[in-house]
Parts: structure tokens; C-alpha cells; sequence
């Protein structure tokens, strides 16, 4: 679903507060000719985990789903020099369009992109001692949301912020009787989050350019709710 007038105001919007460089057009002109589906970020949207990670000081951010590495710019930006970003993607043709356009924004002494099934790479990172990330994005396969957000809870700190994104789907995720996994995942995720005391957390709908979702934000400890 999508509408001209939320189109519109996201690209007025972005216009003038997350206007691109060079380095996010040629992202998404490169994963455009590559045949990556358009399924990004909006603008607006990176600008927000770019302001997220700004305003928390992130120097240890986790990313599931790379697709051509377009989050993962915006978020990269707001590393210091000697912050990290890992960023995990299952499909290996994805992560290499992903890594040129990581390399052409100059970002990929900070990036550490792995290629594979999150839920395969998830016992490397453990084992190397990964984390705890300050913040993490969730932007993968759908059913596996609130695995990869169970993962993340206990490799955060507190303080530490957790974003899912696509949580409301064109707002099936009011749909108790939905038999759509993807959406018995997202209602997984609020029951999971609402049951465990380490974590505070809100859902927003969202609409724009792509249509009508929202995001899941979690603040890790710090009495989060
Ligand atoms: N975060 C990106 C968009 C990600 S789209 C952006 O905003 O720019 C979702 C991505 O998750 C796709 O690239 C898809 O290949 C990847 N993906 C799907 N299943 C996955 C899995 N099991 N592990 C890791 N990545 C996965
Ligand atoms: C779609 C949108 C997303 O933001 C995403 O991460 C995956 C899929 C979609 O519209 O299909
Ligand atoms: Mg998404």
C-alpha cells in the first residue's frame, strides 16, 4: 500500500533534513542496477537511526539485514573513528553490492559485513565476545524478529536501544487470527517484550514512501519501564 501524499511528504522531508551525498545516491543507484529489491530504509528513517546512534554516543552497533548496505551507511556515519559496526546478510550477492557501496562512502574501516543466515553467525559473534552493542537494528527475515531481538536484549547493556523494523505490516499486527507468520512473529516480539522487566519499549506506525508499517524501539535497563 502506498500513497502519493506519504511520498510526497517524505521526500519534502527529506528535502531538507536527510538530504543525500553522493555516496547514499550511488548506494542506491548501484543496488538499483544490481536488481536488489527497493525495500530500504526511507530517508527520513536513516536519518532517524543516524540521530539515535548521534544522540546515545553509539560505538558498538549491530545490524541483521544489509541488503546494499543503505542503513548501514546512515548509521555508520555516526560512529566515531574507532567505532564498529557488524551488519549481517544471508544473501552473498546482496552483501557484495552491499560492500562496494560500504567502500565507496569510505566507511569500511569501521563496517564488518558477514555473509550468511543471521541465526548461523550469531554463535561466531559469541564466541569472539561481540558486543554488548549499544544499539542494534532488526531489519532481516521477518520471523525471525524476535529471535534476533532476544539475541540483542542479552547482548546490550543498559542504555543500550534496540529497533525493529516492519513491525506493523499494513497493520496486521492488530490481527490476533492472522495465520501470516510474518505477523505472528511481530505479535511474538510485543508479547516477549512486554513480559520480560529488563526492557522498555513503544511501537510507531509509520507511513511514507513505503507504504504503512512501524517500528519496535527498546531502551535496555536503566528501569526501562
Ligand atoms: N537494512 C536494509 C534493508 C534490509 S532488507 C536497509 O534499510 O538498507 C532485509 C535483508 O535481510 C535482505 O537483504 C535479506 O537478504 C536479508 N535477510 C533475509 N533473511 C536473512 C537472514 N536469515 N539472515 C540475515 N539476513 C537476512
Ligand atoms: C519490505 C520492507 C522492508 O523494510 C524490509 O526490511 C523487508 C521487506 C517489504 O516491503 O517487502
Ligand atoms: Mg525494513
Amino acid at each position: 500500500m502506498a500513497n502519493a501524499t506519504w511520498s510526497a511528504v517524505d521526500d519534502y522531508v527529506a528535502g531538507l533534513l536527510a538530504p543525500h551525498d553522493e555516496a547514499l545516491d550511488a548506494a542506491v543507484r548501484a543496488s538499483g542496477e544490481a536488481g536488489l529489491p527497493s525495500i530500504q530504509v526511507s530517508p527520513p528513517q536513516g536519518m532517524l537511526l543516524h540521530l539515535l546512534a548521534k544522540a546515545m554516543g553509539a560505538k558498538a552497533v549491530l545490524e541483521f539485514g544489509t541488503l546494499g548496505g543503505y542503513s548501514t551507511i546512515w548509521l555508520a556515519r555516526a560512529l566515531p573513528e574507532d567505532g564498529r559496526l557488524v551488519t549481517l546478510e544471508a544473501e552473498p550477492r546482496f552483501a557484495e553490492v552491499a560492500g562496494g557501496n560500504i567502500a565507496r562512502a569510505g566507511l569500511s574501516g569501521l563496517v564488518d559485513l558477514r555473509v550468511g543466515p543471521a541465526l548461523d553467525l550469531l554463535p561466531e559473534l559469541e564466541a569472539e565476545g561481540a558486543g554488548p552493542f549499544d544499539l542494534t537494528f532488526i531489519d532481516a527475515d521477518k520471523v525471525h524478529t524476535p529471535d534476533y531481538f532476544a539475541w540483542s536484549v542479552d547482548r546490550s547493556h543498559p542504555g543500550s536501544l534496540i529497533v525493529a523494523d516492519n513491525v506493523v505490516r499494513g497493520g496486521t499486527l492488530a490481527e490476533a487470527d492472522s495465520d501470516d507468520p510474518t505477523t505472528a512473529a511481530q505479535r511474538r516480539l510485543h508479547e516477549e517484550i512486554a513480559a520480560d522487566p529488563r526492557v522498555g519499549a513503544t511501537t510507531i506506525q509509520t507511513v511514507g514512501g513505503k507504504g504503512y508499517d512501524g517500528f519496535t524501539i527498546a531502551l535496555v535497563g536503566r528501569s526501562a519501564s
